[in-house]
């Protein structure tokens, strides 16, 4: 059997790790043909030893010591170089685990390029969804999501009319801060907030589950990926995280998807899909549940959900500026320049200055990523 061929762009984060354990577990099936990251310098160097991959792209100012080190890679730079090397003709899966909107200008190219793309980075989804699937129409990519609850509704969908979808039910586990009151918010620290109760992931995606901004993206995130109305998704608190989504049909029928809490799981999905290959994770005792609870989410103690509902519904390129002013102010949380609840208070002063536009292309997009960030950061100067 023909190995697939893959690149991981991430490769040193939380995602990026978990696919290379992925590969490592199916050595007859795939082939590390390109790792990207940024600044992990020590990791890429073990990556490189353990999975040989042709092609390495980091971040500029590490190239020449690697280049020195590891003759036989061709090394590239990350921010420059990463769309032209996805689009090669010796690479069929593009696995995109890198964080931010950084990721955008690949993730455009693997699609243009016609590549199978598994995204696990939500930013570039909740940026530019629109272009990005206009993209894959053109070009028959195909793309299968990485990210939990959309591969669960990915894979709830398979083979069905979506006209007969009547509702997304849309889980989450409800992050750090589910039981405390609102009024503690502004107490709490980074610590307090990574201490995630159900996931191990990166500590930009750790933040955005504590203030359900994850979620809100998610919800946009689905609007592209399924072509589903923003009110026709669902979210719903599952505290035990064991049914990442469910799609509910006109006649009442909800099939969900249920798997244990690890990342594995989609990731090998989306890599073999349309096959399926055994996993060797514990499997999930349904007997030893006692129970799989719901509830709704409290809006006014996780206002950022509902600014994310508003955004999808203003849609144009109002995703991109909550996106883009969410990264600033999430960072500047965990650099410790403002509170917890300081966060909705940027993204949504950001949001409130902004002027919309309606079915915007890829310049007006970029456009209003630049100044939502600056406007955020100036934001943030004057409230830290
Ligand atoms: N973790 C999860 O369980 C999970 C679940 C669903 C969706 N996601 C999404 O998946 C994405 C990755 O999440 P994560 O938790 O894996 O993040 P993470 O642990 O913080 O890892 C981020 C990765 O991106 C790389 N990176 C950052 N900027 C880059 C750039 N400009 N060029 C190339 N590589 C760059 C980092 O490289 P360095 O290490 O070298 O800095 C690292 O490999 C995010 O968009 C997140 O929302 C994550």
């Amino acid at each position: 059997m023909k190995k697939k061929r893959i690149a991981i762009l991430g490769s040193t984060g939380s995602i990026g790790v978990n696919a290379l354990k992925v590969i490592a577990a199916h050595p007859d099936r795939f082939e590390v043909v390109l790792l990207a990251a940024h600044n992990s310098v020590n990791l890429i160097r073990s990556q490189i030893r353990q999975y040989a991959p042709k092609f390495v792209a980091m971040a500029s100012v590490h190239l020449p010591q690697l280049k020195k080190d590891h003759s036989r890679v061709k090394f590239f730079d990350a921010q420059r170089d990463l769309p032209e090397l996805v689009s090669r003709a010796d690479i069929d899966v593009v696995v995109i685990a890198m964080t931010g909107a950084a990721a955008l200008e690949p993730f455009l190219a693997a699609v243009r390029a016609g590549k199978k793309v598994a995204p696990a980075n939500k930013e570039a989804l909740v940026m530019a969804g629109d272009i990005l699937m206009e993209a894959a129409r053109r070009s028959g990519s195909v793309i299968v999501p990485v990210d939990s609850e959309q591969s669960a509704i990915f894979q709830c969908l398979e083979g069905r009319n979506t006209q007969d979808l009547h509702q997304i039910h849309l889980t989450a586990s409800g992050g750090a801060l589910r039981c405390l009151p609102r009024m503690k918010h502004d107490q709490v620290s980074v610590k307090d907030i990574l201490a995630h109760p159900r996931w191990k992931m990166g500590a930009k995606i750790t933040v955005d589950s504590a203030t359900l901004m994850n979620k809100g993206f998610e919800v946009i995130e689905a609007q592209r990926l399924f072509g589903v109305g923003v009110d026709k998704i669902n979210v719903l608190i599952h505290p035990e995280a064991i049914i990442h989504s469910m799609v509910e049909f006109i006649d009442g029928s909800i099939i969900a998807q249920l798997g244990v809490t690890d990342m594995r799981l989609p990731i090998q999905y989306a890599l073999t899909y349309p096959e399926r290959l055994p996993m060797p994770l514990k499997r999930l005792d349904l007997v030893q549940l006692k129970a799989l609870t719901f509830e709704a989410p409290d809006l006014k103690k996780f206002p950022s959900l509902k600014l994310a509902y508003a955004a999808a519904r203003q849609a144009g390129t109002a995703p991109t500026v909550l996106n883009a002013a969410d990264e600033i102010a999430v960072e500047a949380f965990l650099k410790g320049k403002i509170k917890f609840t300081g966060i909705h208070s940027v993204v949504e002063r950001t949001l409130s200055k902004h002027v919309n536009v309606p079915r915007p292309g890829l310049l007006d997009i970029k456009y209003a990523d630049g100044w939502a960030r600056q406007k955020a950061q100036e934001i943030v100067e004057r409230v830290s």
